[in-house]
């Protein structure tokens, strides 16, 4: 091999604004450029070869597929296994190359021979630029293989220096943090077997200062519900990569001869356009699934913060009445409702309703939220279980545990090991019959703890537990197709794209504090449309913070997701029962349009401020908020331009504005705010209009037709 002269082909993946090239010869594939689409042809890649360092290999290579140290790669190695210490640095040859007639997809075959290993890499650049792609590994040799980790990457460009993504806690969950892209390794790992309230649902870098509306940004997303790392690299010779990976404990993936490992997808996106344009290609493309909820997303209610755990009859029925004179669509009963579960601290393992509270089953109550027209659904936590529960008393063997040691419990509650087949069969039957004996239209399907420390018989077990996981809800939902699930853990513990592959809905998080929800939803909503973002209007005052709010903002707020409502509403003052109806109706009003449009976010000055909504597909209606955070340090905003309109339509804007405290807006507020106005979107993108002084934690909505 002739190592100067090694790139000598090119494949070019081309869709919605982007492109992917790559070079590929037989000896290796490298990542050209991803990034933004260009017109005409590529150079000969022979003369496209970086500059080679003076105190270096003497190869030069570009970002491979797979970044190896036998080709040069000084960094994190993209395939880490062995052979009992040996075939540990892999030199894989590529052996075959299959690009979809229409150029938007592409199946690599590579192997090691002498390592005996096989990895074959899909990648598709999907509509709206959205790129996937996932790694399988096949153990080709005679011998175990022990897998450490197996990284999809994907190179950025020396402009990108500028990191940002997102961390939180329960109930403050994907909070954005920003760092430099230095020289070295920027790494965000989760070892909490679940996806994680901290995980980074977006991992992005780009050029300096970019926002919502400007810079050049390279995103990742890994669509992985457990144990996961992604990072950002970057070393001297001046390549620099965005990486995703499944994280393992030691030893916990073996694989003997002729077994195989797929990694989850990698999705990543470009954008020119900042964060929007990265929110628009996972919209895009999330919307275009074939499984992708498309029916008007209903009201609910949640018994949760209504009632906890006092549950009857008598209670939830009269909750239902309510819930349905205000225009509610989906009644959902949580936590409570089976065997022992009195407290949170019993009956995890026995999904048979409790006699002693519905000594009738659930059926009455079912049959009545069904009268007055609602969905019914239900609040389970299959993948758990407590000591106080049958189930434990009969299978102490189904708790999930490192050995020999004991596990730590959690919210007084242990792992149920679904790699066990025992385990898993009577979690799966007694779900089944209970959708099959009761008329469930809906699945709250909660998470309530990490497992770290998790295995199965002494060796780590999160990657298998996580698969049985998947299988539960894939066998499930095969049986009883019509149900709807959702995905809650702990609140937002796990979001992300392999658990959406088989849930409609994720719960956002357990605070329904609307300023808290203001900056949860605002980047949970960064990768996922707002249809599937589970959003509540709580009581007046926060159970999670204590502070209160106004009706009209704890509306506005869930209104920009799927909103739901999560709050004992069987005696409000007539006058709030009035309002709450008018933020039902408006809700069903746009939701067609919110949940089909695109979202928008304009970049403010002032941080305490924050302008942001929904425009239609074709420009013709918008539907924004504009919401104080806090007080500002300037008396009046100024003129605040309204991001993504079309220039040439003439829109007739008005304000949208439901509560009292807004009477002072009206006598202070620029004439506009009251009256209407007319003005092109050309006009409102560039000059803006006047806006309205807020008090803090308020908000109004403006509404654009044209
Ligand atoms: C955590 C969830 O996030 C809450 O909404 C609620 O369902 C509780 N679990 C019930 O235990």
């Amino acid at each position: 091999l002739d190592e100067t002269e090694y790139l000598v082909t090119t494949l070019r993946l081309r869709n919605g604004g982007c492109s992917l090239v790559l070079a590929i010869d037989d000896s290796r594939v490298s990542i050209l450029h991803w990034g933004a689409d260009f017109t005409g042809g590529i150079p000969d890649v022979g003369d496209l070869a970086p500059a080679r360092a003076i105190s270096s290999h003497d190869v030069v290579v570009q970002c491979e597929l797979l970044p190896s140290a036998s080709a040069g790669w000084t960094g994190t190695p993209g395939l880490q296994g062995h052979r009992s210490g040996r075939d540990f640095s892999p030199r894989l040859r590529v052996t075959d190359v299959d690009e979809s007639a229409d150029a938007t997809a592409v199946t690599i075959v590579c192997t090691d021979d002498d390592a005996g290993i096989a990895v074959t890499s899909r990648l598709e650049l999907g509509v709206h630029g959205l790129l996937r792609m996932r790694h399988d590994l096949a153990n080709t040799g005679q011998t175990p293989y022990q897998l450490d980790s197996l990284a999809l990457s994907l190179p950025v460009p020396p402009r990108a220096t500028e990191l940002l993504d997102l961390t939180g806690r329960w109930a403050r969950e994907r909070q954005p943090q920003r760092t430099p892209f230095n020289f070295g390794r920027w790494a965000r790992g989760e070892r909490r077997g679940r996806t994680g309230h901290d995980s980074s649902v977006l991992f992005a870098a780009g050029t300096p200062g970019f926002a919502s509306r400007t810079g050049e940004v390279w995103a990742v997303h890994l669509g992985w519900s457990s144990n996961h790392e992604l990072a950002a690299e970057r070393v001297p010779d001046g390549r620099a990569l965005l990486s995703g990976a499944e994280l393992f404990a030691p030893g916990e993936l073996v694989l003997e001869p002729g077994s195989a490992y797929a990694t989850p997808w990698l999705y990543a996106a470009y954008s020119a356009d900042g964060l929007d344009g990265i929110t628009a290609a996972f919209h895009g493309w999330l919307r275009a699934r074939p499984e992708h909820p498309r029916t008007p997303r209903p009201v609910g209610i949640n018994t949760w913060e209504a009632v906890y755990f006092d549950q009857d009859l008598e209670t939830l029925a009269e909750l239902a009445v309510a819930a349905a004179a205000v225009g509610v669509e989906r009644f959902v009963v949580d936590d409570g409702w089976f065997l022992g579960r009195r407290t949170d601290q019993a009956g995890l393992g026995d999904w048979t309703v409790d006699p002693d509270v519905w000594p009738n089953g659930l059926t009455p109550l079912i049959d009545s939220v069904h009268e007055l027209g609602m969905e019914f659904g239900l609040w389970v936590e299959p993948e758990m279980i407590n000591t106080v529960s049958n189930a434990a008393r009969a299978h102490p063997e189904w708790i999930a545990g490192p050995g020999p040691h004991d596990p730590i419990l959690w919210r007084h509650q242990h792992v149920l090991d679904l790699t066990d087949d025992a385990a898993w069969r009577h979690v799966y039957s007694a779900l089944d019959a209970l959708l099959s004996k009761n008329a469930i239209d809906y699945l709250k399907w909660d998470h309530n703890r990490d497992l770290a420390d998790m295995g199965h018989r002494g060796r780590g077990s999160a990657h298998s537990q996580m698969l049985a996981v998947y299988r539960l809800i894939d066998e499930l939902r095969r049986a009883h197709p019509g149900v709807e699930i959702e995905s809650c853990s702990s609140g937002g513990a796990r979001v992300d794209l392999g658990i959406l592959e088989r849930t409609d809905r994720v719960w956002a998080s357990d605070t329904n504090d609307a300023l808290e929800r203001q900056t949860i939803q605002r980047w949970t909503e960064v990768v996922l449309p707002p249809e599937i973002v589970g959003a509540h209007i709580g009581p007046p005052t926060s159970h999670t913070t204590g502070r209160t709010h106004s009706l009209w903002f704890r509306g506005i707020t869930a209104l920009f997701a799927h909103l739901g409502i999560e709050w004992d509403i069987r005696n409000l003052p007539e006058s709030e029962t009035r309002e709450l109806s008018t933020l039902v109706s408006l809700y069903k009003e746009h939701r067609s349009m919110l949940h089909t449009g695109t979202l928008v976010r304009a970049d403010l000055a002032d941080p305490t401020r924050s302008l942001y909504g929904v425009v239609s597909p074709d420009g013709s209606e918008a539907l924004l908020a504009y919401v104080a955070l806090a007080t500002s340090a300037a008396e009046t905003p100024g003129f605040v331009r309204i991001p993504g309109l079309v220039a040439e339509r003439d829109y007739s804007v008005t304000v949208i504005s439901g509560e009292e405290a807004d009477v002072y807006l009206e006598a202070a507020a620029p004439p506009w705010v009251s009256s209407g106005i007319a003005a092109s979107g050309a006009f409102l993108g560039t000059v803006g209009l006047p806006f309205p002084i807020l008090n803090p934690e308020k908000a109004i909505l403006i509404r654009l037709v044209s």
